[in-house]
């Protein structure tokens, strides 16, 4: 059933630019969040708010956007111009180093974070202030449409649900976290005001979705601890999924077509391929570390063998991650100054947003290392198997949510055990061709059948059990 959804989150599906010929442009929103929530459209009556990020979206931002998706459905896009200096504090001080440290347990205790009166100061004039704003856009949105429900995405967002109650309290409201959910003694690194707003503006919602059990049962654990509530009923396991047949017909794009060329020239006879965000919590230093090892025990696969970093530079004001960045180019270097030889370097560093070359990689690896520390789900260990056409393995993390549904087909491997993961990366090119193939059909097969359409279909169906008694 079609349905009228305010969509919200931070990234929107699209940002806007101008070309050199001075026309508008449109690029695809980046991270897997995005990728996975464009085909809404497709099944619902969608609007969507996010932040307006470029000079261009600001001049869009206020009134809403007629935009079509991909396929050609019709929603409509409602940017919000955030005051300038309030989204740095929310996006560069609160939301990326501090809530997505806090989530993926990425803090160093002994040394860092350290919540001083920035901070504080960040959390009152920025996140609660931008959470604010997009209260304030989405009860504008339930003034023109009273009966849509209210669909809100991750951690950037966790204020907004409470701050919408408390002006309609009949409006139905859903969360998806998209990130993990730590144990209750790790969001105690908050002050007792950030850690108990952050649960209780979840709790406004009538229906708060995770991707695995594992990060529900933490979450439940948590707001019984911080808030001394029970959250049961109203959370609800809902792993994301992908469009299956989107990243077919990218496949056979011609700007995927033509990357895949760059990749097939020169490639050498085995390729494991990465590609992330370069984001601390995707573990992309032990990666190296790991090949590395691997190198060093097959002096037999020297130039036979190559791995491909396809990165996306995440985040970069942020100092954690432009340190990332510099300690990921660091150790490609050091690696490859070990090993190269004229006509074959090991890793192939290409730090980039080159969404057609990822999707040539995807069908080109016999390896996708996905090594994360943590990760809500991990979209690429999803999207890469579906256009895969070489039977590859797909080594993944224990701490990946991907792993709860696709590790018996997987490798898998502790993200810190970088002997472990070269052992895994040893096992998935010397396996045969009949079990690399039965895996990586079963991993299509279950991503193809659990596709996003279940997903949503998932979290209404939970959204009208729970909310509508309380309306009637
Ligand atoms: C992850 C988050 C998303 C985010 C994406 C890209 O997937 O869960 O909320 O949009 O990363 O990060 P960025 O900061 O560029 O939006």
């Amino acid at each position: 059933m079609r349905r009228k959804l305010i969509v919200v989150s931070n990234r929107g599906p699209v940002s806007y630019g101008r070309g050199s010929d001075g026309s508008r442009t449109a690029k695809r929103g980046g991270g897997g969040l995005v990728t996975a929530l464009r085909s809404l459209v497709q099944y619902h009556d969608v609007t969507w708010i996010a932040s307006a990020i470029t000079e261009e979206d600001r001049a869009l931002a206020g009134e809403a956007v007629d935009e079509t998706s991909r396929d050609g459905s019709p929603y409509r896009l409602r940017l919000v111009a955030h005051d300038r200096q309030a989204y740095d504090w929310y996006y560069n001080v609160v939301a990326n180093p501090m809530l997505w440290f806090v989530q993926h347990s990425l803090w160093d205790l002994p040394y860092t974070p350290r919540v001083d009166a920035a901070f504080h100061h960040a959390w009152a004039e920025g996140y609660v202030a931008v959470n604010e704003s997009f209260a304030a856009t989405v009860d504008a949105e339930l003034a023109r449409t009273p009966d849509a429900a209210v669909f809100f995405h991750d951690y950037h967002l966790y204020l907004a649900p409470r701050m919408v109650r408390e002006r309609r309290p009949d409006a139905a409201l859903m969360h998806f976290v998209h990130v993990p959910w730590p144990q209750p003694d790790y969001w105690r690194v908050l002050p007792r005001e950030a850690r108990r707003a952050i649960h209780d503006g979840l709790m406004a919602n009538d229906v708060v979705g995770l991707h695995t059990e594992r990060w529900r049962r933490n979450f439940i654990y948590s707001v019984r601890e911080l808030l001394g509530d029970d959250a049961t009923a109203k959370t609800v396991t809902a792993p994301i999924s992908v469009d299956s047949t989107e990243f077919v017909e990218l496949a056979r794009s011609e700007a995927v077509l033509s990357a895949e060329q760059e990749i097939l020239t020169g490639r050498p006879e085995k390729l494991v391929v990465r590609v992330d965000r370069t984001d601390p919590s995707k573990n992309i230093v032990r990666g190296f570390r790991a090949f590395e090892l691997y190198l060093d025990a097959h002096p037999d696969m020297h130039r036979r063998v190559g791995m491909l970093a396809l990165l996306d530079p995440s985040r970069q004001e942020i100092p954690e991650y432009a340190e990332y960045l510099g300690a990921i180019q660091r150790e490609a270097r050091r690696v490859n100054d070990r090993f190269q030889q004229s006509g074959w370097r090991p890793i192939e560093l290409e730090i980039a947003d080159d969404f057609p070359k990822s999707v040539a990689a995807y069908k080109q690896f016999d390896v996708l290392l996905v090594n994360a520390i943590f990760d809500g789900m991990n979209l690429v260990a999803k999207e890469a198997p579906i256009v895969n056409e070489r039977d590859g393995v797909v080594v993944l993390s224990e701490n990946a949510g991907a792993h709860a549904e696709l590790g018996e087909w997987a490798l898998t491997v502790n993200p810190f055990d970088v002997d472990g993961q070269a052992a895994a990366i040893e096992r998935a090119l010397a396996m045969e061709t009949g079990e690399r193939h039965e895996r990586l059909e079963a991993i299509r097969a279950h991503v193809r059948e659990h596709d996003l359409s279940r997903w949503t279909d998932v979290l209404l169906a939970a959204l009208d059990r729970v909310a509508a008694p309380t309306r009637s």
